[in-house]
């Protein structure tokens, strides 16, 4: 049985504590959370999990693993601690806010030689996976654009934002991975615009609520992400590859597939209301697919190499924000 520990028990931690606590293959030693909460207890009580420390769970050799699914400005010092352990290390989006951290952490991990993955549970949900595994056939002809449309159902707290690094280093990051994942070519130049229609309290703290981000390829090909704080039908999370042969979307899944046709029209369900139900399938593969890299070394869908990248593009569409500029986008750009 590998033994895994889990920092945090927030939103994300929870989601992956369960996760790790029902797979057959793990058993969820630790959690790891500095702030006593009714959550943190409910999830102890649900796992069968110990409370420990960072000190007792890195110095502890049955530990085989660890998942970092704490607040974002304690990822960096998480992971780094991780690696330099010996432990395996599955941690969520993004690496850091600082991208000289980014670099830093990235290099870390690969000098200790610790099995990694990163957070993007896209990559493991079934409808992206069977989009991408289409184009990947070849079937559909070359792939020339793809579009986005990512919408929460509603803003975040103020709080919660502050710490977030913004919109695009929140939420963008994303949809950065995805185009990269479909468009497998470097980016050219990145061009980006925002505003704030949702939410005053995020223009308040200086964030954006609504955002466009366009990437050119080095061929040509492009990628427009449609970001929003506001989803007036629910959670929207989809997205259309257009292809030389063919079009190919995800679109919503909703909370029950049933249509009702009646006389005066045909209903559907709304989509499911945000992403802890949307891809409730896909976080429990990514952790499936963490024991199978330390069981097996099987190769995760997404690296941390996949989560600097990602970050890299963000910072350039943060770049264009700000001054209004399209970015060019070489291969050794930095923020
Ligand atoms: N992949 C996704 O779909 C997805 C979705 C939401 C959030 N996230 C990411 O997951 C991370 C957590 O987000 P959340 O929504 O769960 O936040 P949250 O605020 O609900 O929970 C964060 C938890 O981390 C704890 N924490 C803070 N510092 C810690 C430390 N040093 N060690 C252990 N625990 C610590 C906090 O006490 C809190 O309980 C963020 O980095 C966020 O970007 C990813």
């Amino acid at each position: 049985m590998i033994e895994l520990a889990v920092f945090g028990a927030g939103r994300m931690g929870q989601i992956h504590a369960r996760n790790a606590a029902l797979h057959p293959g793990l058993n969820l030693k630790f959690i790891a959370d500095p702030i006593d909460s009714p959550a943190r207890d409910a999830l102890l009580a649900m796992t069968g999990a110990t409370l420990a420390t960072p000190e007792e769970i890195f110095a502890d050799p049955a530990i085989a693993g660890v998942v970092v699914a704490s607040s974002t400005d304690s990822h960096a010092e998480l992971i780094r601690a991780a690696a330099e352990a010996g432990k395996a290390v599955f941690a969520d989006k993004p690496i850091s806010l600082d991208f000289a951290a980014v670099l830093e952490v990235a290099a870390a991990v690969e000098a200790a030689g610790v099995p990694s993955m990163l957070g993007f549970q896209r990559r493991y949900d079934a409808p992206f996976r069977a989009l991408k595994q289409r184009i990947d056939s070849g079937a559909s002809g070359r792939l020339e654009t793809v579009l986005m449309q990512s919408r929460d159902p509603s803003p975040p707290p103020a709080s919660y934002a502050r710490s977030s690094g913004g919109f695009f280093r929140d939420s963008a990051i994303h949809d950065m991975d995805m185009a990269r994942y479909l468009l497998e070519e470097p980016v050219a130049r990145v061009w980006a615009t925002g505003s704030c229609l949702v939410s005053e309290e995020l223009g308040a703290i200086g964030d954006i609520d609504t955002g466009m981000i366009a990437l050119t390829t080095v061929s040509g090909r492009i990628a427009t992400l449609m970001n929003s704080r506001r989803g007036p039908m629910g959670y929207d999370q989809r997205l259309e590859a257009f292809c030389a042969a063919e079009v190919l979307s995800v679109g919503n899944q909703r909370l029950s597939p049933l249509a009702i046709s009646a006389p005066d029209g045909e209903t559907l369900q709304p989509p499911m209301n945000y992403f802890p139900a949307r891809f409730a399938q896909a976080y429990a593969d990514e952790m499936d697919a963490f024991a199978r890299l330390i069981a097996e070394g099987t190769p995760p869908l997404a690296t941390m190499a996949d989560g600097l990248e990602a970050q890299r593009l963000v910072e350039a569409a943060i770049r264009s924000l700000e001054t209004g500029l399209p970015v060019d986008f070489a291969p050794d750009w930095r923020p």
